[in-house]
């Protein structure tokens, strides 16, 4: 029932109120402490502090001193109730580890009392702080768990009951671990799955489904912004050409949201293909949606003249598309979306070149086109200093 506590009986290490916060201290130290039981005040000036079953129950064994002076205290088993469970997913993860590792970590009995701390102290900063959460999956950091002493301590038999811990911490039912992105033009995702049957995952962002396959393709959740801003354009009537359609962040939020009348989609990657394909049919959008498979070097020339929009999603440069994707405008002319990884503190000079070279592509397109800055997006910050930018550009036609 919602507010009644359940009282159970428990270890306690009692000690008289004045010593409290030291012999706390103590016993986190040392991973001792029950965190999931409530510390309280069984009488007047006396405290139970709730003890695991790591925590020896001789209480010569347990040296706390105060104020340099050795605290006197006893063990008892006494009525607690539970703490409720943390809200915080990272506290919630850590205590869940920090139990984890009280039951598979094992502890060299000649190890010193300060070395068992430090220990569990250099552990427990290498759980990870953030992840990536796609759904009910999460892919941890490719870093997570590597150092030598994790690595030391999970085993094929352990290892199940760690992912599962980790699962029910943070309340999803699939882990997957991040592998690096492909360095390749495919962007192809390795990630592993620890945890599940399968890693295919479905999101609704911002009304738009996606659903891809975690471990062979990449979602970037920083590009969320950008998605949102190019959704929330009215592009009701347009041709558009996606040069780099992926799973469809942007060709779908642009047939969704932005009403596109219809978006050839570029796209190199079978994998990436299936789940723009998936996500044109949950999102009822696969009439308006014509896929070209292949380098766009050689299916954007089959698109001349077309379009009233391209959109150049590709880091850390677009560049290659940039003569081509022109060519795709219509005669009476459009707007391109250039991506581009920047230095913060060239980003004006960068401005200034890219007309450059788009007003000389206009001439050797032999195009009577005026290009106009329209707006200049910071998406996310991609590395120290570097900038994920989009730069929105018009060319006007005039006579
Ligand atoms: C990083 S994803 C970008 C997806 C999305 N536009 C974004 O910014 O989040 C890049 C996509 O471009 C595709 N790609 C890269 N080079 C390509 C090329 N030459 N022709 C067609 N697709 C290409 C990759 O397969 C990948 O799916």
């Amino acid at each position: 029932m919602e507010g009644e506590k359940v009282m159970e009986l428990s270890p306690a290490l009692i000690i008289k109120k004045g010593h409290g916060e030291a012999a706390y201290h103590f016993l986190k130290q040392n991973s001792w402490l029950d965190s999931k039981k409530q510390l309280n005040e069984i009488e007047n000036g006396i405290l139970a502090i709730p003890i695991n079953e790591n925590c020896p129950l001789a209480k010569e064994k347990i040296n706390i001193f105060d104020n340099e002076k050795r605290i006197d205290v006893r063990i008892e088993n006494v009525e607690m109730s539970s703490n409720p469970p943390s809200v915080e997913p990272h506290a919630r993860l850590h205590e869940s580890i920090t139990q984890w590792l009280q039951s598979n970590l094992e502890i060299d009995d000649s190890l010193s009392q300060q070395s068992r701390v430090i220990l569990m102290d250099d552990l427990l900063s290498k759980i990870p702080k953030k992840w990536e959460k796609l759904g009910d999956l999460i892919l941890l950091p490719q870093t997570t768990f590597s150092s030598n002493k994790w690595t030391s301590i999970i085993s094929e038999e352990n290892q199940l009951s760690l992912w599962k811990c980790i699962a029910e911490a943070l309340k999803i039912e699939r882990i997957g671990i991040q592998k690096h992105i492909n360095d390749d033009i495919e962007r192809s995702s390795q990630a592993q799955l620890l945890l599940g049957n399968s890693s295919w995952v479905e999101l609704l962002d911002f009304g738009v489904k996606f659903g891809f396959d975690a471990c062979k393709v990449m979602y970037s959740s920083g590009n969320v912004t950008e998605r949102h801003r190019i959704g929330n354009m009215d592009m009701n009537g347009e041709t558009i050409i996606d040069c780099y359609a992926g799973i469809g962040y942007y060709t779908l939020p642009m047939l969704v949201r932005g009403d596109a009348a219809l978006v050839h989609a570029c796209e190199l990657n079978q994998h990436s293909i299936t789940a723009l394909e998936w996500g044109a049919k949950a999102n009822n959008v696969s009439n308006r949606l014509i896929i070209h498979q292949g380098d766009n070097a050689l299916t954007m020339t089959k698109l001349e003249g077309i379009a009233d929009r391209c959109h150049l999603g590709f880091l850390p440069s677009s560049q290659p598309t940039w003569k081509l994707a022109i060519a795709c405008l219509k005669e009476k002319g459009g707007i391109l979306h250039i991506h581009m990884n920047v230095e913060e503190e060239k980003i004006e000079q960068w401005i200034d070149s890219t007309i450059h070279s788009l007003q000389q592509y206009v001439i050797e397109l032999k195009r009577n086109y005026k290009v106009e800055v329209l707006h200049l997006e910071k998406v996310k910050w991609f590395a120290p200093r570097v900038r994920h930018v989009v730069l929105d550009v018009e060319f006007i036609h005039y006579d």
